[in-house]
């Protein structure tokens, strides 16, 4: 069943699992990561919840500093519920590919709408550049439109 655009701000995971939250034309809201590293694999602060940029126009990458707004993304309608994958390291962790997408691998839930089936292969990649056709998800147009880290 499809659900309308709206309904996945509202929508909580329910597992206590690392979960990453979908919200409609913002960040992904990330709850419960150990593990965030940058581009070159170091480690940076993480705290219990945090918001990722995925519209590319925040000024404190990868934070979302709420640029989403002022350049009206639209992150579109995600034809997806949750899918729940295990890496085979076991770790969950989301990576910033440099000038790329997230890479996000392990046990992390991704939540967004109904129950139309989402799957996402381990690891997978998370649009933060806001260009992807295929939201929530990197078709590659980082390239195309110049994305930079900084
Ligand atoms: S990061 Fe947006 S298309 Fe790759």
């Amino acid at each position: 069943m499809m659900s309308g655009e709206g309904s996945l701000k509202r929508k909580l995971c329910m597992s206590e699992k690392v979960k990453i939250e979908l919200m409609d034309d913002g960040p992904l809201i990330v709850s419960g990561l150990q593990s965030l590293e940058d581009s070159t694999g170091g480690e940076m602060e993480t705290r219990k919840k945090i918001a990722l940029c995925r519209c590319g126009a925040s000024n404190d990458k990868p934070f979302c500093d709420g640029s989403h707004r002022e350049v009206d993304f639209k992150s579109g309608v995600v034809p997806a519920a949750r899918s729940s994958v295990s890496c085979k390291e076991g770790n969950a962790v989301i990576r910033l590919l440099e000038n790329g997408p997230y890479e996000v691998c392990g046990d992390i839930e991704l939540c967004s709408g109904d129950d139309s089936g989402l799957s996402a292969d381990n690891p997978y990649y998370l649009c933060r550049c806001g260009a992807s056709e295929n939201k929530p998800f990197c078709d590659g147009s980082h390239k195309q439109i110049g994305f930079t880290d900084k």
